[in-house]
């Protein structure tokens, strides 16, 4: 059965994702395009439905997003939301004006015509929150108001064109009853909620066998959960023609190497190279202690040797044509967007690069999905929980949690603490809800004193961080007595570490990683 969706175009708001993720819990596969697409963009995705988001431009901006006024002609159920309902009013012949009160935050909604199916089974007065500061003052012919606030407009109807809007966020926590109204307006459009993860693997699996046909494929594992899930994807696809490469950059945590292999290969059954190559790495890092340097070094290497062991796949298949990525949806949007610029902070090297070098063509069969949609279909696919909930782990790996040179030496110390850290913090009960939290080895040293003896060794940073997506993040307030832990597990029991220090900054104006 074909997969039924919801196209959202993009304003701008910062919430366009959100409501995204919203349809999708509904099991109904939804897309983000830019407010700019072109109708036949947009007609091509066959939508059942439209959303036009939030933004934070007023219709009457001369910079205001410029969609196509007759996406509203398609006679396709629509839904505005705040700024799209701006939109509508405004294309349609209505008008809008600068709201005398600007209303922001927590609101009260009276439902003034439930009859309208956008509000079937919601009571007369609903909780809802607001951000904007236009209003629509003359409603177009044909609408009608459905409900209002105290002080301003708060839906708009018009069941013949099959259009509604909404000045408030249903998409949002803080509009408890959104998630039904969304559910409504899904029913008027007629979706089945069928996709469910059962249906995207079948899918997903049909859809790579078709595309791969009898050819080869391989695959840069990293252990982390979008790389996994993408083969797990492909592996059930075609089997033994996919081969995985996984490489030890020396900088792995500790028993990662093995781990890996363990779940994917004796558990999973994908079939998996793995090169242990370490030393080549390490050799290649010594005396370096720029951390941009460390990032270029590590990328290339690992370039080098997929390269290598991509070669030597291809001598025993006779050919490799494919490559799997694990591309996010949030990644594709980014880079679909018009967005204004923004400073690379640090390089990211992942695999960026490969394809074009080795003339393979892309498989990314999560390109779609947001990450705990990711977990999901990995779950699915009965992959392990240890998997599925990592915490991401940089490709440089331990190269950036070691300040100034990276030494086999650091690294085991590193590899120590880091294991005392995550393994108290699991044991916690926290792991899942913490972003990332790691040790940092700072080549600072301090003088201690373990029985009688002085010691003079190395400091050790704890970070741990709450955050949405890696861009900003607050500091975790770990409990003390949890804290206490783990600083005298690492005192104790890593030799090397005589003093643990937490690291209690933000991002902005920290990062999360310390180089
Ligand atoms: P920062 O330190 O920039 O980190 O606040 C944000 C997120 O990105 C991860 N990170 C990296 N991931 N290669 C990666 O694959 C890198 O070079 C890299 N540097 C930072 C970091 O772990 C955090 O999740």
């Amino acid at each position: 059965m074909d997969t039924q969706t919801v196209v959202i175009l993009d304003f701008g708001s910062q919430y366009t994702q959100l409501i995204a993720r919203r349809i999708r819990e509904q099991n109904v596969f939804s897309v983000v395009l830019p407010c700019t697409a072109r109708l036949d963009e947009i007609q091509a995705h066959h939508p059942i439905g439209l959303i036009l988001s939030g933004g934070p431009s007023s219709v009457y901006d001369a910079g205001a997003p410029a969609a196509d006024a007759r996406l509203l002609a398609l006679g396709l159920p629509t839904l505005g939301v705040c700024y799209g309902l701006h939109f509508i009013v405004h294309h349609l012949g209505g008008r809008v004006r600068s709201a005398p009160k600007r209303e922001y935050g927590h609101a009260e909604v009276e439902i003034e015509d439930g009859s309208t199916p956008l509000f079937t089974g919601l009571p007369a007065s609903i909780h809802v929150w607001m951000s904007h500061g236009d209003e629509a003052e003359q409603l177009p012919e044909g609408f009608r108001r459905v409900a209002v606030t105290s002080n301003a407009l708060a839906a708009i109807a018009n069941e013949q064109k099959k259009i509604w809007a909404v000045q408030f966020h249903p998409e949002v926590h803080h509009t408890p009853l959104g998630a039904q109204l969304l559910a409504n307006f899904l029913r008027i459009c007629g979706a089945r909620g069928d996709w469910t993860p059962a249906h995207f693997i079948e899918s997903t699996v049909a859809a790579i066998r078709a595309k791969v046909g009898a050819g080869h494929v391989i695959c840069g594992l990293s252990g982390g959960v979008d790389s996994s899930v993408a083969a797990m994807l492909v592996h059930k696809a075609i089997g033994d023609r996919l081969t995985c490469i996984f490489v030890n950059n020396g900088v792995l945590r500790k028993n990662e190497f093995e781990n890996v292999q363990k779940n994917l290969r004796d558990k999973l059954g994908l079939k998996i190279v793995a090169a242990d190559a370490g030393a080549r790495f390490l050799a290649k890092l010594a005396g370096v202690t720029d951390p941009e340097k460390k990032r270029k070094i590590i990328g290339a290497e690992f370039i080098a040797v997929f390269d290598e062991e991509a070669e030597r796949i291809t001598q025993q298949t006779g050919g490799v044509d494919w490559l799997v990525q694990g591309t996010l949806y949030p990644d594709v949007i980014e880079s679909s967007s018009v967005k204004g610029p923004s400073q690379t902070i640090k390089s990211h090297h992942n695999v960026g690069g490969l394809p074009e070098r080795m003339k393979l063509k892309l498989i990314e069969p999560l390109r779609d999905l947001f990450k705990d949609e990711v977990r999901r279909i990995g779950r699915d696919l009965a992959m392990p929980e240890e998997i599925l909930n990592r915490q991401p782990f940089p490709g440089p790996g331990l190269a950036v949690r070691i300040l100034g040179e990276v030494t086999a030496e650091r690294v085991a110390l590193l590899q120590e603490a880091d294991e005392i850290v995550v393994g108290e913090i699991k044991a916690a009960g926290l792991y899942t809800q913490i972003w990332q939290s790691f040790a940092v080895l700072l080549p600072v040293m301090s003088v201690g004193v373990m029985g009688d003896q002085r010691t003079y060794a190395y400091t050790c940073a704890i970070r741990a961080v709450h955050s949405e997506d890696g861009m900003t993040a607050d500091w975790a307030p770990l409990p003390y007595d949890l804290l206490q832990r783990i600083s005298s597990r690492i005192v104790n029991e890593v030799r090397g570490i005589n003093r643990v220090v937490y690291d209690i900054t933000s991002k902005p104006p920290g990062t999360i990683e310390w180089e």
